[in-house]
């Protein structure tokens, strides 16, 4: 039987691979049989998944540099171009945001975080895209966040604004591109742990943890690991018919009205409080 999910012979970039969801992503579509470039400010986490990459007998071409900058991105689709002749996986997982309460927020930080979330990731999929329509096929998926899609409140306007802007970029890009065999889905997720910020934060307000616990109906935070099925399924050919997807990855918190919750029983097994 064919394997819908085999991805041997294609070339996947996948930004912010040096570690968290984007290294977890890179590995995925390696395991499947994806030769990977990876894109990361972080020159040395990039050359570790390059290594573990490596050992699965695939390619592996670590770029160290800032996806916000233009120039950086260029050279590396100049790169790739040279080095592969072809890009069929677009995973665009770096950027940052800035937070901060909504009556205060520096205009300079808001144009940084949209420039991070936003306009980078539109970029690269603008050079990929051009790349995927004139070979008749590709697949780009995005990570945007259950703040994009809801209110988290928390002082993240800001993030929830670009994260928005993310889920409607593809909409429109999957709608523009859909006819020419290019697919472009979203990832949404829900509070996933890792070596991000998330962790230290909680330390520092335990209520926070809680909070977060609450809206994630299956008792648990997501693990960077939980993204490697659905980029495996949306970057192989079993998803064809897929795009346009905004996908939550979230344990059930999208599914959840800020007013439900469990039983109580159920959040005691879960070790939530009530
Ligand atoms: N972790 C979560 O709970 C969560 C939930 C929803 C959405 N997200 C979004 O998913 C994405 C990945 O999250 P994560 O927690 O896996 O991240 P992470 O902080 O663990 O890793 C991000 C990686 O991207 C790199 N990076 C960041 N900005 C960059 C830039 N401008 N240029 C090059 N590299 C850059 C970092 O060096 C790092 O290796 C982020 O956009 C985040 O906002 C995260």
């Amino acid at each position: 039987m064919t394997n819908l999910f085999d991805l041997a012979g294609r070339i996947a970039i996948v930004t912010g691979s040096a570690q968290g969801m984007g290294r977890a992503m890179a590995m995925a579509l390696a395991e499947a049989g994806a030769d990977l470039v990876l894109l990361d400010r972080n020159a040395a986490g990039i050359e570790t998944t390059a290594h573990t990459i490596r050992q699965l007998g695939r390619k592996a071409l670590p770029i160290a540099g800032d996806v916000t900058a233009t120039d950086h991105i260029d050279q590396v689709f100049a790169t790739v171009d040279r080095e592969f002749g072809r890009v069929d996986i677009l995973g665009n997982v770096a950027g940052e945001a800035k937070a901060g309460a909504a009556e205060d927020m520096a205009l300079a930080d808001i144009r940084t975080t949209f420039h991070n979330l936003v306009i980078s990731r539109y970029y690269t999929c603008q050079l990929a895209g051009r790349r995927m329509l004139a070979q008749g096929k590709g697949s780009i998926m995005s990570i945007g966040s259950i703040a994009g899609v809801s209110s988290l409140g928390r002082a993240q306007s800001v993030y929830g604004m670009a994260m928005a802007a993310v889920i409607q970029m593809t909409r429109e890009l999957s709608t523009e591109w859909a006819g020419r065999g290019v697919r472009v889905n979203c990832i949404v997720p829900a509070q996933v742990l890792g070596a991000n910020g998330l962790g230290p934060r909680m330390e520092a307000d335990p209520w926070l943890r809680d909070t977060f616990l609450r809206g994630i109906p299956a008792g648990r935070f997501g693990q960077p690991d939980d993204i490697k099925g659905l980029s495996v399924l949306l970057a192989s050919d079993a998803a064809d018919w897929i795009t346009g997807a905004i996908i939550p990855m979230d344990g059930g918190n999208l599914a959840m009205n800020g007013g439900g919750g469990l039983l109580a029983p159920i959040m005691e097994r879960h070790g939530q409080k009530q």
